[in-house]
């Protein structure tokens, strides 16, 4: 029987990274995967981020905006395009594309840094002596590995609606969302979070009439309420993506002739058949097969594993990290977690701060923040004085033919210290780092209005924010 240091539960984004971590950091380290490939017939690694999330999302994203640029933008800029058409069967062959190139990559970085890999559903077994021990099921064929420390890093999966199966052929999760291969006429899509937002802006672009149907009566209650109001504004007057908020859905049919969702809004019943729905209402952590209840693991009452501020679990030297654990699902969580929990296993004391991990929405424009929102300091009572600034006016923006959105910076009224960076606009996935790093450092918005920013670039905005922030705007 093989033994290791450490073996890891999950290859995706915190998984494979807390692999390459405790190997790079001289453990004897295995990791275990049951992810396969599109097709079904290889192993995959990289979990939904490289497969079915985070990448080949992104990948359609460009694509899909391509198209609507051709369509829509260039004429400005004086480029005459006749007959545009769109082929999404090609689109989704890009996609499929880098999800391999990227998946591969991986087997690649374990081959390097000499993480074992090993392909099939682990789940506990028991104890001998210290050790752990994993069960390693390949399609019926079982093998057992020891591991002194287990890190379970099994992700998550689409938090199902009662009311309807998926089917992925008209009913879909994001598996089925990224790979249409046709655009459907009319496309149903419920939940407004972040996936629905991503897949609707995709499908509209390319042509599809998009319905989004939202059960909260607030638009991206997670998110500054400014950036969130500028935003729905441009998805829903300036993009068309017709958005419901406060709908309450009744029953869903997915028949012959499409799929048929009878809702409730405002007090009147409503009825509505799409050709595809995507249902993206959240997502929950996956334990399945894991056998946690045989050792012991102790889960709360929402399914997640149960952790401690550093990834301990109750038992001893058995982490979780990622989608399975408390905190935004985010790649860069797991990883960050997933590197963390390496190096204390090293003995080494990482520290991981939550209120710095940024979002990103991949829409147009872009959405992104760092820290906490207007409405969060508010609640909490704190102080705070704001800045803000548009790309209305920015050079690079308005050359990029993206001039519209808003840079906010959130600061404490006292101590001027940086509380959050909200952002709108063009390439604010980039830009948020600059807000990040602020706020690691613990600069004040009077430190990112000293710096020198590079002109004509769209960091110029952030700049200016921070100065209003101190009510010396050079361009408001
Ligand atoms: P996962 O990536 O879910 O990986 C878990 C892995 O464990 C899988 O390979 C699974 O097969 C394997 N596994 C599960 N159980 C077992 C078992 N018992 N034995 C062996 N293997 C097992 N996040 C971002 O930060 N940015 C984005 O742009 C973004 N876009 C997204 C778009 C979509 C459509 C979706 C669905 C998600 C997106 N996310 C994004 C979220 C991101 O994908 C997750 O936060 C991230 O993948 C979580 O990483 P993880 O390692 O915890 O789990
Ligand atoms: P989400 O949590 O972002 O949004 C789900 C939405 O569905 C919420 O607005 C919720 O109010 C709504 N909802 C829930 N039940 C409903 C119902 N019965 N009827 C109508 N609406 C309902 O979840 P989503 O979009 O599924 O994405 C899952 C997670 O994946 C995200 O929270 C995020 O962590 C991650 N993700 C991250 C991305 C990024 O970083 N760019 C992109 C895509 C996903």
């Amino acid at each position: 029987m093989s033994q290791f240091d450490v073996v890891v539960i999950g290859a995706g984004p915190g998984g494979y990274i807390a692999a390459i971590r405790a190997a790079q950091l001289g453990f004897k380290t295995a990791c275990i995967d049951a992810g396969v490939n599109k097709a079904g017939d290889a192993p995959a690694l990289g979990g939904t981020c490289l497969n079915v999330g985070c990448i080949p999302s992104k990948a359609l994203l460009q694509s899909s905006e391509h198209f609507h640029a051709a369509q829509h933008d260039f004429a400005e800029h004086g480029v005459q395009v006749a007959g545009v058409s769109f082929d999404a069967a090609k689109m989704i062959e890009r996609k499929d594309g880098i999800v391999s190139k990227l998946t591969g990559g991986i087997a690649f970085l374990f081959k390097k840094n000499k993480v074992e890999s090993l392909h099939g559903k682990g789940s506990f077994k028991g104890k001998n002596g210290d050790l752990w021990q994993i069960e390693v099921d390949n399609r019926g064929e079982r093998s057992m590995v020891e591991a002194k420390h287990v890190i379970v890093a099994t992700g998550s999966v689409p938090r199902p609606l009662p009311l309807v199966e998926v089917d992925n052929v008209n009913v879909l999760d994001n598996e089925g969302a990224l790979n249409l291969t046709e655009v459907p006429k009319k496309l149903g899509v419920i939940g407004s979070g972040v996936i629905g937002l991503e897949m609707g802006s995709v499908w509209k672009r390319v042509g599809a009439e998009v319905t989004i149907l939202e059960a909260a009566p607030v638009f991206m209650g997670a998110a500054d309420q400014q950036i969130a109001k500028e935003a729905f504004k441009i998805f829903t007057k300036e993009q068309g993506l017709n958005i419901e908020l406060g709908v309450k859905i009744n029953e869903i049919n997915n028949n012959a002739d499409g799929v048929t969702v009878k809702y409730e809004l405002g007090g009147e019943v409503k009825t509505e058949t799409f050709d595809k729905l995507i249902v993206a209402i959240g997502r929950v952590p996956n334990t399945e097969g894991l056998n946690a209840e045989a050792v012991g693991l102790a889960k709360d009452e929402r399914g997640f594993i149960q952790v401690n501020e550093v990834c301990q679990t109750n038992l001893p030297n058995v982490w979780a990290i990622g989608d399975v654990v408390r905190g935004p699902m985010l790649a860069h969580k797991a990883s960050d977690e997933g590197v963390a929990v390496a190096e204390r296993i090293a003995g080494q004391q990482p520290h991981l701060d939550f209120n710095t991990i940024p979002w990103v929405i991949y829409t147009d424009p872009e959405i992104a923040w760092v820290g906490k929102t207007e409405e969060q300091l508010k609640a909490e009572g704190v102080a705070y004085k704001k800045g803000t600034s548009g790309f209305a006016a920015n050079g690079r923006a308005l050359g990029l033919g993206k001039a519209k959105g808003t840079v906010k910076v959130l600061a404490d009224a006292e101590t001027d210290r940086i509380l959050g960076v909200h952002m709108i606009g063009p390439m604010v996935s980039e830009l948020v780092a600059e807000g990040v790093m602020g706020m690691e450092f613990k600069a004040s918005s009077e430190d990112i209005a000293r710096i020198v920013h590079a002109h004509p670039t769209l960091s110029e905005v952030l700049h200016e924010a921070a100065l209003a922030a101190d009510k010396r705007a050079l361009h408001g």
